[in-house]
């Protein structure tokens, strides 16, 4: 028997789940495909959600070890618990994908468990896990299906020595060497975690800076303090291949300037070298939904695909895959098929990585102003110079603001401290807001926080910061 529904959203991930809502909110009948067992998508069941919590309980099993005793705060027979703190991270990913079903329930949106596929106009197909068929019709298809990790050639992830962020979320023990390939935001958070828990962590990272696309010097303050934590860097290195011999992982690689070949042995290796487009079993070229010259699925400024009434948002079309990214699509395509008019601002979309410091940016880098020829002035200020940071001795980093010479528009701002990851959204609205820099230096900052140093950095454009 065909269910009638006006939307069928495939993938229920951030952007999937958060259209669906937003869709019942405007009063559609809605259904959202999912084959994954629980809700939340990449982010909540295996991404965000899991790497904050062990990156969270790591970053306090190092404090209390290795900083508190100083700071009078003294403990003795400190002991790791790996079992429970991974335990602790499982029940947290499952109350938050309960709390999905909870919502979907809320909104009355029909959970289809299942893999889904567009088998004909306006005509979706699910197979639950007992291989059991079921067609659905719907005026509109949006495809959320997200992404996977990809690899490189000559590397085999087989998720119990050669592993994805998938396999690194769950380690059994700490290994004793983890070698991790590809140094962007999976490799440094996950090598964080387990340096603290006390692996040997190296990096091998293809370019000669860590973060490809990420303001440079952030990146170089970035490495230094990651050094400084007792990770080791190889840049400039290509792997060319990661093989298991006897339950150790072997890894060749070569340095692009020198052509000298490398070989190390680890016990773990995580391939960080991004994600592709989840675009199996959709039926897309029988449909014939193009695709762009990535791989993604082709749309255009209303997330319109190639076909009539099918739709996609987050990680499989262009942009950054960032599950906040597809959130916003998916409220904004909702909002575009119950015929308003909406709109997705990519130059104002923040990006976080919260390792210790953490680090994060919205709007353009210096790079890309100098390409676009746009004349800017920036203003910084190190957190060395904030009172809150000082007291509470973590003052490696620094807040930088870019902005406009002409118009003093707030172009972009970079920063590297702690908790940084929430105070880009200052910046962020006030870049939504059209604000200059001196609107962000005449608003009153509560003392003593963390946020006075975007203040001052504000200050700082103008060449008359207060505390530095
Ligand atoms: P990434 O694109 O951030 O970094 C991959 C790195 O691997 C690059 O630096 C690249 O130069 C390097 N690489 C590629 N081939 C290599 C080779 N043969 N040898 C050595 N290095 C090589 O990808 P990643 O870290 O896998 O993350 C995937 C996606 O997940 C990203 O798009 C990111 O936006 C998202 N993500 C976001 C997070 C956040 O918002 N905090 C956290 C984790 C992931």
């Amino acid at each position: 028997m065909e269910k009638n529904f006006d939307v069928i959203i495939i993938g229920g991930g951030p952007g999937g789940y958060v259209c669906s809502i937003r869709l019942a909110q405007l009063g559609f009948q809605v259904a959202c495909v999912e084959s994954r067992k629980t809700l939340g998508g990449t982010c909540l069941n295996v991404g965000c959600i899991p790497s904050k919590s062990l990156l969270n309980l790591s970053e306090n099993y190092f404090k209390v070890k290795n900083e508190f005793n100083n700071l009078g705060i003294e403990s003795s027979e400190l002991k790791l618990n790996l079992t429970k703190m991974m335990n602790n991270k499982n029940k947290s990913v499952l109350t938050l994908t309960k709390g999905v079903e909870y919502l979907f329930k809320k909104n009355k949106v029909t959970y289809l468990k299942g893999q889904g596929s567009i088998t004909a106009k306006n005509t979706v197909t699910v197979i639950d896990d007992l291989k059991k068929k079921s067609n659905y019709k719907a005026k509109n298809v949006v495809i959320s299906t997200g992404s996977l990790p990809t690899t490189i050639p000559g590397v085999k992830i087989d998720e119990k020595i050669i592993v994805s962020s998938t396999g690194a979320l769950s380690f059994d023990k700490v290994p004793k060497e983890l070698i991790i390939i590809g140094g962007g935001y999976i490799g440094l958070e996950m090598g964080s975690v387990w340096k603290r828990l006390g692996s040997n962590v190296t990096v091998i990272e293809y370019l000669d800076h860590i973060i490809p696309g990420m303001d440079k010097e952030i990146s170089n303050e970035f490495l230094k303090i990651l050094k400084k934590q007792g990770i080791n860097f190889k840049l400039n290195s290509k792997v060319t291949t990661a093989n298991v011999v006897k339950n150790k992982a072997v890894v060749d690689f070569t340095n692009n300037e020198s052509a000298k070949r490398q070989r190390f042995e680890a016990d773990k290796v995580l391939v960080a070298v991004g994600r592709k487009a989840n675009l199996e079993s959709l039926n897309l070229s029988k449909m014939n939904i193009k695709l762009d010259t990535k791989g993604k699925i082709k749309v255009d400024e209303n997330f319109k695909t190639s076909v009539e009434n099918i739709y996609a948002i987050g990680d499989v079309i262009r942009g950054p895959m960032l599950a906040h990214k597809a959130e916003d699509e998916g409220v904004v395509v909702a909002e575009i098929i119950a015929g308003q008019s909406g709109h997705v601002n990519y130059n104002t979309i923040p990006s976080v990585i919260y390792t210790s410091p953490e680090v994060a940016a919205v709007g353009k880098t210096e790079d890309e102003l100098k390409k676009e020829n746009i004349k800017y002035k920036v203003g910084k200020f190190p957190f060395m110079a904030n009172s809150r940071a000082k007291v509470n001795n973590e003052t490696d980093g620094f807040v930088k603001i870019i902005a406009d010479e002409k118009t003093d528009k707030v172009l972009g701002a970079h920063m590297i401290g702690p908790h940084v990851g929430t105070m880009i959204s200052e910046v962020v609205i006030a870049m939504e807001f059209g604000a200059s820099s001196e609107d962000i230096a005449r608003t009153c900052h509560a003392h003593p926080t963390h946020t006075e140093a975007v203040k001052e950095a504000a200050l700082a454009v103008d060449k008359r910061p207060i505390h530095y």
